[in-house]
């Protein structure tokens, strides 16, 4: 299975989902494409000997479409089988989201359906959350809301602020993200909860 991954920072998940991509594992990288070309994350992958691109979507303004059909040059041109959001931070249109239904993962730091959108970790600890996490799961239109694939819980500490919160979720995330992908990609949708 031939993987493209979309960063546009530094790519910490991606790091993590390029490196477990080895052996017996199922799938390679094909590409590492950013809607940042100043993204940290294309250095890195360029280091691991992943093919990347950049689209710059600042020129395009607010017309998402047209991002997407630049985007979708390199993109298509890897042929990838699955792709994987990894702190990706565009919001993609139906359309393009319609284009890859079923193939196109997302990770998102919050316990899904819980804290759609952003900051989600200040609104966990405002909410006075126990727990926390973060979860892996299909892209559909609706922002945050397919099928989930995974899930990773972590406590939320009394003395926590989003910053710790978020080093916590960020490593929960390291540990899920490719465990998902490997088990989808070897054609397995089952839940799995870390
Ligand atoms: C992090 O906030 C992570 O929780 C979310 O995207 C952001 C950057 O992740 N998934 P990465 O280090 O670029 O993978």
């Amino acid at each position: 299975k031939r993987v493209a991954i979309l960063i546009s920072g530094g790519g910490s998940n991606m790091l993590r989902l390029v490196e477990s991509m080895e052996g017996d594992h199922p799938a390679r990288p094909c590409l590492v494409l950013s809607n940042d070309p100043e993204a940290g994350g294309l250095a890195r992958a360029e280091a691991l000997g992943v093919p990347t691109a950049a689209v710059d979507h600042r020129p395009f303004g607010k017309d998402r479409a047209a991002f997407e059909a630049a985007l979708s040059g390199p993109l298509e041109a890897a042929a990838p089988d699955l792709i994987c959001l990894a702190g990706f931070m565009r919001i993609l249109t139906p359309g393009f989201v319609s284009k890859w239904a079923g193939r196109m993962l997302n990770i998102h730091p919050s316990l899904l359906p819980k804290y759609t959108g952003l900051h989600t970790h200040a609104r966990a600890i405002a909410a006075g959350d126990t727990e926390a996490g973060c979860t892996v799961h299909e892209v559909t239109a609706d922002l945050d809301e397919g099928p989930i694939l995974g899930q990773a819980r972590v406590p939320v500490q009394p003395d926590d602020t989003p910053d710790t919160l978020a080093a916590r979720v960020l490593t929960a995330e390291h540990r899920l993200y490719p465990a998902v992908l490997r088990r989808v990609a070897g054609g397995n949708r089952e839940l799995l909860t870390l």
